[in-house]
């Protein structure tokens, strides 16, 4: 038996439930859960005892060892059994140093964690493997769960219906009609999900899932659902573990149901807990103008959240008006000394369009992380001399819509700043040479 274990536990109160027990909010007062972990037995290693062990499971080809977040198991689901983990080697995604990028920003050192290079293209992986994981080990103990289900921008269906296809369990996914890229909506089409589309949005599609989920028989894997959290914080302890444990100055993310940023904040006080590190990153949150209600509410210091009609935007798997992990994003941004900002349309796509051009292949939501940094370095609120990290949460490729957009120069209101284009020309010496003497003259600087 494993000596460390965990439990949910209400994020404002004291109440507590088995993680076998299919529960997403507290019975007491409807609060979030939060997975509590044994913090007595997990301090029973020393730091320098974990980050041995975490380097010697990155020797090994185990798939439980090669995950990045398996490979963390005791402070994710420490009383799983390995024969119910369901992975697809999910995490250990690289963190990629550009000093080029760093330099065009102004500043002395960045880094861009590219978790969307995972196998469906999104950060989601790290947090249905664990999900889907704990819904097949209840599934083998007898819970009579007979298909999961989520809402989605179209990341999250990706992964849970990969990860349910692995494990042999139906999925179901609900996403907001003409909202997802065709990617992203092919990606559960070929796992064999029951697809459904649904003419309203994300907000929309949330409220339905929960209502469908109601009934235990169809399990609720939204990030309101603290599972997905456990996976999702690996994050942290991955980028401590890349830098040899150092931590960056500042951390960027792109925020919609703030799910994820709830998780990075968790996975550094995790790092805290155990003594992997000693210093605390600023985390800050970047939304889109189009959809910024956690933006807002920031400004307002934080006094409450006003649910909003999100709008249309090219970072669409943010376009989210009401939050559902709002009270934990807020405890992440005042225990991490941070900021939340808002970037426009123009500005989101100029920055993941400057960023490809030094070798990055960047989604829009991305972009607004890199747009947001773009400001903060003008206003003097990142230093020049901070070292910084981007978490880049999605693959380029799902996105090909808004980069052929981009590139064409037809996405609407927008000046595409670095576009480049293909240039038609007939078989012939001369007008090929004609165009590379101009091209390579105008790219000199
Ligand atoms: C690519 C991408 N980036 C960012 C986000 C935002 O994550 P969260 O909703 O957890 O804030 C999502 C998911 O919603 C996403 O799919």
């Amino acid at each position: 038996m494993s000596p460390f274990s965990a439990r949910f536990k209400n994020i404002n109160g004291d109440d507590t439930y088995p993680l076998d027990e299919i529960i997403y909010r507290s019975k007491i007062d409807n609060s979030l859960l939060e997975v509590e972990h044994d913090r007595n037995a997990l301090a029973s290693k020393s730091p320098e005892e974990w980050k041995a062990l975490f380097a010697s499971r990155r020797q090994s080809f185990n798939p439980v060892n090669t995950s990045g977040v398996w490979s963390k198991r005791e402070l994710v689901l420490p009383e799983i059994a390995e024969k119910d983990i369901i992975t697809l080697e999910e995490g250990f995604t690289p963190l990629i140093e550009s000093k080029t990028l760093a330099k065009e920003i102004g500043l002395k050192k960045l880094y861009m964690k590219l978790s969307g290079n995972s196998h469906t293209g999104s950060f989601k992986d790290l947090g249905m493997t664990v999900l889907v994981s704990q819904v097949h080990s209840m599934i083998q103990k007898g819970a009579p769960i007979q298909a999961v289900a989520c809402a989605s921008t179209g990341d999250t269906s990706a992964a849970l219906a990969a990860y349910c296809a692995k494990a042999g369990i139906p999925s179901i996914v609900f996403l907001p009609a003409g909202k997802i890229s065709t990617a992203q909506l092919i990606q559960p089409i070929s796992n064999g999900s029951i697809v459904l589309a649904l003419d309203t949005d994300f907000d929309g599609c949330m409220k339905i899932v929960q209502e469908v989920t109601a009934d235990n028989s169809i399990y609720l894997a939204n990030s309101m659902n603290s599972l997905r959290v456990e996976g999702q914080k690996t994050i942290s302890l991955e980028i401590c573990q890349q830098l040899n444990y150092q931590v960056p100055d500042t951390i960027i993310i792109p925020g919609g149901n703030l799910g994820n940023v709830s998780a990075l904040a968790k996975g550094f006080d995790d790092c805290l807990a155990i003594g992997l590190i000693q210093k605390k990153p600023r985390i800050i949150v970047a939304q889109t103008q189009a959809a910024a209600p956690f933006y807002q509410a920031f400004q307002r210091g934080f006094n409450q959240l006003e649910p909003l009609q999100a709008q249309k935007t090219l970072a669409s798997a943010i376009q989210i008006g009401n939050p559902v992990s709002y009270p934990k994003a807020v405890r992440a941004i005042q225990d991490y000394n941070g900021l939340v900002v808002a970037v426009s349309e123009e500005e989101l796509s100029n920055a993941a369009h400057r960023a490809d051009r030094f070798g990055f292949y960047t989604c829009p939501h991305t972009g607004v992380a890199l747009a947001a940094l773009e400001k903060l370095v003008e206003s003097g609120d990142i230093d020049k001399e901070e070292e910084v990290a981007i978490i880049s949460t999605a693959h380029g490729l799902k996105f090909t819509e808004f980069k052929v957009a981009y590139h064409e120069k037809s996405l609407k209101e927008i000046h595409s700043s670095f576009a480049n284009s293909v240039f038609y020309t007939p078989p012939q010496i001369d007008s090929v040479m004609d165009i590379l003497q101009k091209e390579m003259k105008a790219r000199q600087h």
